[in-house]
């Protein structure tokens, strides 16, 4: 069974069609990459399925279970809350609480959720991802005594401690500097590598076709182009896609 199917996501801003009928599905364990030019609506669609937007139409199911369905929308009382744990989302700017250290961040959200589980058993989960993502002797530092990589790595973190389906990241490196941006992207690989599940919007080519299963291409949107690696990156058929892709070193 899909851990991820997106049926015919339909979103306007202004009467403006900014997805014009998305739909996917993608299976437990696997990377999914989507490639795209700016304003193809990339982050719109990675906003919808967090439940920061709403669709205007179509569902979202996870896990065999329908969490949104744009004929009936939101009903009044819903648990949005509920329906974005699901997935976990990393932002290209952090969005760290800078009155907080690096575990007070990775805490916060689980405190409140708890699940019966203990303050002890919270933080020391906060610490043992931390201390995968690098960053043992920089718990106690506040964002900013941080570098932006180890700053994308606290908010790796922050997102895996909730436990979420899906992880999903709108281009978490664009805000680096190229050497912070290797450390970034290296524990997103080792994240794939252990088959965690993630859809990762970015404009890093190379990373894109070493480190994904699937990759889609947007295009004004819709998705123009969607495959392997080998496919789309190394033999794309879609013209936008050709043209998109030549803009780059791969
Ligand atoms: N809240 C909003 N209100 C009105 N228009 C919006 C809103 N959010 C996004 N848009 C418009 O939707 C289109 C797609 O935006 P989106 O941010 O999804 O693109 P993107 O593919 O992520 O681009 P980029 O690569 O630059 O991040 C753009 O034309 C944008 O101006
Ligand atoms: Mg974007």
């Amino acid at each position: 069974m899909a851990i991820l199917e997106v049926n015919n996501i339909k979103k306007k801003f202004d009467n403006t069609e900014i997805l014009k009928g998305i739909s996917f599905s993608m299976e437990k364990g696997q990377t999914l990459s989507i490639l795209g030019s700016s304003g193809s609506g990339k982050t719109t669609l990675l906003r919808c399925l967090n439940f920061l937007e709403t669709p205007d139409e179509g569902t979202i199911t996870v896990n065999g279970n329908l969490l949104y369905d744009g004929k009936e929308g939101l009903k009044r009382g819903e648990d949005l809350r509920e329906k974005r744990l699901h997935f976990g989302m990393v932002f290209q700017q952090f969005n760290l609480f800078p009155q907080y250290t690096a575990l007070e961040n990775v805490i916060l959200a689980p405190k409140l959720e708890a699940n019966g589980k203990s303050t002890e058993e919270i933080i020391e989960n906060g610490k043992m991802l931390l201390e995968k993502m690098g960053l043992a002797d920089r718990m106690n530092n506040y964002p900013h005594q941080l570098s932006g990589g180890q700053q994308q790595r606290v908010a790796i973190a922050r997102a895996l401690a909730l436990h979420p389906d899906i992880l999903c990241f709108d281009e978490p490196t664009s805000a680096l500097d190229p050497e912070l941006t290797g450390e970034v992207l290296k524990v997103i690989k080792e994240l794939a590598s252990q088959h965690t599940t993630m859809i990762i919007v970015t404009h890093e080519i190379g990373f894109a076709k070493d480190v994904s299963d699937e990759i889609i291409f947007m295009d004004g949107g819709v998705i123009a182009e969607q495959g392997t690696p080998a496919q789309v990156i190394d033999n794309p058929t879609n013209e936008r896609t050709r043209q998109f892709l030549s803009n780059y070193n791969k």
